[in-house]
């Protein structure tokens, strides 16, 4: 599974260091958005990785040299509510200058079905292109629907950062989307009868905000 093509799982010592908190049931709702933070600003250097690059002259305080630096200005970060937002706080950390999109979608808990309660684009998404930004990718009807919004807002070039993917996920958005990339800090087991990720850590748009599924 882990050799599915656009599917990167990130492997770091302090991003699997902080999974293990934030998959850990006793970690309480403040302790779990700084988590998310910190991982969405890691996840976001590894699913930027590549960006297109230039070189430009830097004029140290010694000599001056050709320096590699960002080709264009940074893609629209775009998060998924509401657990979304957590990712977003760290990803803005490392890139500032980013314009920042919501997709608004909640997960039907019998039928699983996202239905989407929000949308909105900054212009630039239409040649810049989007980073989208959800800690779950369970069914992946989520992800689908978002990147489909996205798309249809004008993007170009997207890519889609989650924390925990199941392979039932990976497997639906990169059959919708097979242009887009998927980056993960974990790929997970399975989902089991109520479309949670096992192991999973458990709705995260309930532990981010402390309020109940
Ligand atoms: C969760 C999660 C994803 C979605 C994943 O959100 O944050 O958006 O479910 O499930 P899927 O891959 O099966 O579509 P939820 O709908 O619970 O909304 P919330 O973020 O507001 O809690």
């Amino acid at each position: 599974m882990t050799g599915v093509p656009g599917l990167h799982v990130a492997d770091h010592a302090l991003l699997s260091h902080r999974l293990a908190a934030l998959r850990d049931v006793a970690t309480p709702s403040p302790r779990f958005r700084r988590l998310l933070a910190e991982i969405g600003a890691i996840l976001t250097m590894e699913a930027t990785r590549d960006l297109p690059t230039g070189m430009m002259k830097v004029t140290t305080p010694l000599t001056t040299m050709d320096h590699r630096v960002l080709a264009g200005p940074e893609p629209v970060l775009v998060a998924v509510l509401r657990a979304g937002l957590g990712l977003l706080d760290g990803a803005m950390q490392v890139m500032p200058d980013a314009p920042v999109g919501h997709v608004g979608l909640v997960r039907d808990e019998h039928t699983l079905k996202p239905s989407q309660y929000m949308l909105r684009m900054p212009p630039e998404v239409t040649t810049r292109g989007a980073i989208l930004f959800d800690p779950m990718l369970a069914t992946g009807g989520s992800a689908v629907a978002a990147v489909q919004r996205v798309k249809e807002a004008g993007a170009p070039r997207l890519r889609f950062v989650c924390v925990v993917a199941a392979p039932e996920g990976v497997l639906a958005l990169r059959a919708a989307h097979p242009d887009v990339p998927i980056y993960t800090a974990a790929l997970d087991e399975r989902l089991n009868e109520r479309g949670f990720i096992v192991p999973g850590l458990g709705d995260a748009g309930d532990r981010c905000f402390g309020t109940e599924g």
